[in-house]
């Protein structure tokens, strides 16, 4: 079966890419190489230089024919959607508009969706399952959502097949090194202490101490990028065969907090990683857990390499290798 991927040769578009070809599917990669890079792509999927602003650009490719269109091309700075929410509409709310349409217009039944947990904004409980409210408190998680309500209206009107996969934190690296590109200026959490770690940041800074929680600072439920991958795999079959739409959280279901992270990145890359409390970032929740028991029981999502250590070695063995560390 044919699956064209956009935005597979980013950071998680690689991964997924790789899980569709290791599961024997034939992948077409189309990405615009903004953020993701040559090096994350595979010598068995075609590539096509392309972007989802272009709506002929996006008819012609998909006029190839495809069982099935994952799209990962977004722009995804919940920080700077605030400033340019302009930029975050054109991309991501009408790129994905371009996207659908030209599905539909390509007889392409089935669009597997990178939605986010920022659909959901401060959590009202914990675990945050699928019914849990949505109120996002940046203009990127109100892209994922619109984009959500969008696929809801096109499975209605037009019968268009969705899942939307809503990632908590997304983190870790292909366990068989198979996948080497590094994300630039990256802001999150791990790759800031990888980044630490290899010695291209001095130090780094832990947002805020004085949160309610264990010790202080922010909980997140980290999930491992491969295991995420998988999940895309089996959200297309099940919309091959049961022929209907899904939308689940995908999250480890444990919480990490950032001094659980450094500590045990400190242990395992026997680093010093220097790290000074800071003041708080804006729009933080104290902690944002999963319940991704409707991804088991639907997709019989069994998490496999989302553990601490196995997220973190996976990551520093990439950052090793990139700065030629022993
Ligand atoms: N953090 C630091 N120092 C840093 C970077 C991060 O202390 O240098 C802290 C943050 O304050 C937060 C935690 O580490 O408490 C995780 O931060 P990330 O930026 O890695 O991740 P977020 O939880 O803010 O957001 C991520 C994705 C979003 C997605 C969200 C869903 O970046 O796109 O998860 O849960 F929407």
């Amino acid at each position: 079966m044919k699956i064209l991927v956009i935005g597979g040769a980013g950071y998680i578009g690689s991964h997924v890419t790789r899980e569709f070809l290791d599961q024997g599917y034939a992948v077409t990669v189309l990405d615009n190489l903004s953020f993701g890079t040559r090096r994350n792509l595979f010598d068995e999927a075609v590539f096509v230089h392309g972007d989802i602003r272009h709506p002929l650009q996006l008819r012609e490719i998909m006029a190839e024919g495809f069982e099935g269109c994952v799209h990962l091309a977004a722009l995804k700075a919940a920080g700077e959607s605030m400033v340019k929410p302009e930029t975050y509409a054109e991309m991501n709310l009408a790129g994905t508009t371009n996207i659908l349409n030209a599905a539909l217009s390509a007889g392409i039944p089935n669009v597997i969706f990178s939605s986010s947990a920022a659909i959901f904004g401060s959590p009202d409980y914990l675990p945050i399952d699928e019914e849990h409210p949505k109120h996002p408190e940046n203009f990127y998680g109100f892209t994922k959502l619109e984009i959500e309500r969008i696929m809801e209206w096109y499975d209605r009107l037009k019968g268009l097949k969705y899942a939307s996969i809503r990632y908590f934190n997304a983190a870790g690296y292909d366990v068989e090194g198979r996948i080497q590109g590094l994300e630039m200026h990256p802001q999150n959490l791990l790759p800031v202490v990888m980044e630490t770690a290899a010695g291209v940041r001095e130090g780094m800074k832990i947002f805020g101490d004085d949160y309610p929680t264990r010790d202080g600072t922010c909980i997140r439920d980290y999930v491992h990028v491969s295991d995420l991958a998988a999940a895309h795999v089996s959200a297309f079959e099940y919309l091959v065969e049961k022929k209907e739409s899904l939308a689940v959280n995908l999250g480890s279901e444990t919480g990490v907090t950032v001094l659980e992270m450094i500590h045990r990145a400190r242990e395992i890359t026997g680093r010093t990683i220097p790290a000074d409390a800071a003041g708080r970032r804006p729009g933080d929740p104290a902690e944002l857990v999963a319940s991704s028991g409707k991804a088991r029981e639907l997709l019989e999502w069994r998490p496999r390499w989302s553990d601490l250590d196995t997220l973190i070695d996976s990551t520093w063995q990439v950052y090793r290798k990139n700065f030629d560390l022993t």
